[in-house]
């Protein structure tokens, strides 16, 4: 839109936005999606992306969460757009890639960063089977209906970049988390083979294997609470670095170290991750006491 046509107060939040956004950033004036911004990684990484002048797209279920973002966004002279939407449902998520599409023709940049972790032994889950269908629906399912949306416009345009949240757990398949590392990991490879498919279009895919970020999906469980954590900033720090360089992995040393143990010595590795099993028992929150 012309500087003429807009409101003077429009005016002034375009002309912030010019000296506080980082210009030299591939993401400037680029479209972003991100998913899960009402919180957390998400929303730190909105915030980010729009720092450096991107129009950035607030996905998630609480419409008055996003549009608290939108206006943090906003206040501080940059352009968000919210789009409540449960990723977990498949109809929902087509009319998102219909509106998106709509509104700004291709998405440039989509971070896949709702998510849902569980934490509870298979001994605790020996009746709770929709632990793992609820994980496989918003980890994975969600985020690969609303890539396949939003691909045939990235590769008729010959760019887009996606990167997935995913976690350390893949490498290190942590004991209790298998509803979750599983449906992470399926994420990892499909877009492992999605990448491959895409690359002669520019189309590619980032797997970032993060470590422990202090955000509310780990408050419940008390064994995290001494433990060393990202903030939500850094974390999102490092999904702009991605969404800039677009490296194929993120990861991180225990992570690699974690691989390799699982790889050289798979049978120490069980016994090892036995005994923390056991150290580390369920939270209170898995055992169903708040
Ligand atoms: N925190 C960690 O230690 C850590 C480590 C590695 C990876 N991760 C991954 O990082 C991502 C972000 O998590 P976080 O730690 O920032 O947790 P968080 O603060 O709890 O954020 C989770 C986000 O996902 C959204 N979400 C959940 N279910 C959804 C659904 N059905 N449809 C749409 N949006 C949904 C939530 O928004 P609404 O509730 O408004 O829908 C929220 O914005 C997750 O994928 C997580 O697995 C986290």
């Amino acid at each position: 839109m012309g500087l003429l046509l807009q409101t003077p107060r429009a005016r002034g939040r375009r002309l912030v936005r010019r000296i506080t956004a980082d210009a030299s950033s591939p993401l400037a004036d680029r479209v972003v999606l991100v998913t899960g911004a009402s919180s957390g990684i998400g929303e730190a990484t909105a915030r980010a992306v729009a720092r450096r002048g991107a129009r950035v797209l607030l996905v998630a279920r609480r419409a008055d969460e996003l549009d608290r973002v939108r206006m943090v966004i906003e206040g501080a002279g940059g352009v968000a757009s919210s789009y409540p939407c449960d990723l977990t449902d498949g109809d929902a998520v087509d009319r998102l890639v219909t509106q998106v599409l709509a509104e700004h023709g291709a998405v440039d940049h989509l971070v896949n960063n709702a998510g849902r972790s569980i934490r509870r032994s298979l001994r605790l889950s020996e009746d709770r089977f929709h632990d793992f269908e609820r994980t496989m629906a918003v980890n994975y399912f969600g985020p690969v209906r609303l890539t396949m949306g939003l691909l045939p416009a990235m590769r008729s345009q010959r760019f887009g970049h996606v990167v997935n949240v995913l976690t350390w757990g893949v490498q290190v398949k942590a004991p209790k988390f298998a509803a979750y590392i599983a449906s992470k990991t399926a994420l990892d490879t499909w877009s492992r083979i999605a990448g491959r498919e895409t690359f002669a279009d520019n189309v590619t895919f980032t797997n970032m294997r993060l470590g422990l970020v202090r955000t509310p999906m780990v408050s419940p469980t008390e064994a995290y609470a001494r433990l060393p954590a990202l903030s939500p900033e850094r974390a999102a720090e490092l999904v702009v670095r991605a969404l800039e360089d677009r490296p194929v992995t993120v990861g991180t040393i225990p992570g690699a170290v974690a691989e390799l143990f699982n790889l050289v010595a798979p049978r120490l590795s069980d016994l090892a991750f036995s005994l923390a099993d056991r150290r580390f028992p369920d939270s209170a929150a898995a055992r169903g006491q708040r």
